[in-house]
């Protein structure tokens, strides 16, 4: 794909970027010339700490109790981190989580950069089952619980990976009473299994935040290992890379940082003081604000402009997501977009790229979906790369 984007002309809805027209130049000016005054401390051009700097991890926390119903959460800020991205946690999850051969359960789709991970790991992924109407299915989850039992693997089963909001590709996020009945179904085991849920696009919903509380709120959740994830590249300054995580297991939290310690002994001081500097000065949710609105007008653009093609009537379908980058298509059965496909060669020659769905989900084992983010292109041409996209569909419908 990166060889892909060097070729004069080629539309990308493939990457996962945000917007250069939103990305807060002026925010982060304001902030650098504060940090960069010369009778200051310049405490935030020395290293900084592992765990990240204390107002950031504060500033973090209170972001996650302005939702509603998690205004009371109660965490330790030891077990609060700042990291590279929240990328960097799950790596660095499923590293103290797990060993070679060990079992991870992702939903289905799920993010596919963490699915090449969990395969470079050789880990074995399984989909969390679900039912039409995109629920949990929790009747073929403890079969296959009781699957793993039998076969003497359940101890295999290292952690649950979810994306609870806007998720990366479905941009469907999880209910409260899903998080609920799964929560319940975990205790009900004898061993804790760690569960992550990443949070990357919570913030950016468009009209209105998704009402369900986080792993972190909920009472059938207390006690049991957790890692909530979030970050500031999504919703703030993609390149700055500073994300954040929150664990209600002090030792899981300890062994995520034991290992950045090894890796990096901190994730970098300057650009988590300008990230501390704009949430201190109340400037992030204005510009939350501003950015919803922005990328609630491009997702419309090219719905719209997928709608007009015909593909619906074609087979295609699509639901309009409430927040997040992505639209996830699902194509007629016979349709194979997956990367050697006829489909994807069509693509490169009309020169527009996508996310080849199969990718996404474990085991790749459904061809025909896609994913097409509204994030990174301006409005005129992501009307002009859903036209190119939608001619090949329709071409292979
Ligand atoms: C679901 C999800 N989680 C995590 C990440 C990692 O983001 P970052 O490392 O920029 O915080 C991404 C990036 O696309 C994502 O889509």
């Amino acid at each position: 794909m990166a060889d892909a984007l060097n070729i004069p002309g080629m539309l990308s809805l493939a990457a996962g970027f945000t917007d250069n027209a939103v990305l807060p130049s002026e925010l982060i000016l304001e902030a650098m010339s504060a940090l960069c005054d010369p009778t200051g401390s310049k405490e935030c051009f020395q290293y900084g700490t592992n765990i990240g700097r204390f107002g950031l991890r504060e500033e973090a926390l209170r972001l996650l109790k302005t939702y509603p119903g998690e205004e009371r959460l109660d965490l330790p800020l030891s077990q609060v981190a700042i990291t590279n991205g929240s990328q960097q946690v799950l790596y660095l999850s499923a590293q103290v989580l797990c060993d070679e051969g060990d079992i991870v359960f992702v939903e289905d789709p799920s993010y596919f950069v963490l699915l090449e991970m969990l395969r470079g790991m050789n880990l074995r992924v399984l989909s969390i089952p679900r039912s039409e109407s995109g629920a949990i299915d929790f009747e073929a989850l403890e079969t296959l619980f009781s699957e793993l039992k039998v076969a003497g693997e359940w101890h295999r089963v290292k952690f649950i990976y979810l994306i609870g909001y806007f998720a990366n590709p479905s941009s469907r996020s999880l209910s409260e009473e899903d998080k609920r009945r799964l929560g319940l179904l975990l205790r009900a085991q004898k061993r804790p299994i760690p569960v992550i849920e990443d949070a990357a696009y919570r913030n950016l919903y468009f009209d209105q935040a998704y009402p369900a509380r986080s792993l972190l709120s909920l009472p059938e959740w207390a006690g049991l290992p957790v890692m909530y994830t979030g970050t500031f590249t999504k919703p703030f300054a993609t390149g700055l890379k500073v994300g954040y995580a929150f664990s209600t297991s002090a030792e899981w939290m300890q062994n995520v940082l034991c290992v950045k310690g090894h890796q990096d002994f901190g994730t970098a001081n300057f650009a988590q003081a300008i990230l501390e500097h704009v949430l201190k000065a109340d400037l992030y949710l204005t510009h939350l604000r501003r950015i919803r609105v922005h990328y609630k007008g491009k997702m419309e653009v090219l719905h719209r402009a997928l709608v007009n093609s015909g593909l619906m009537e074609h087979g295609w379908s699509w639901s309009v997501p409430g927040g997040g980058l992505y639209l996830w298509l699902t194509g007629p059965d016979h349709v194979d977009t997956s990367l050697p496909s006829n489909f994807c060669k069509a693509c490169l020659d009309e020169k527009v790229l996508y996310v080849p769905g199969d990718l996404c989900i474990a085991g790749g084992v459904r061809k025909n979906c896609v994913r097409l983010s509204f994030g990174a292109l301006p409005e005129s041409l992501l009307e002009e790369a859903a036209a190119r996209f939608a001619a090949v569909a329709l071409r292979f419908s």
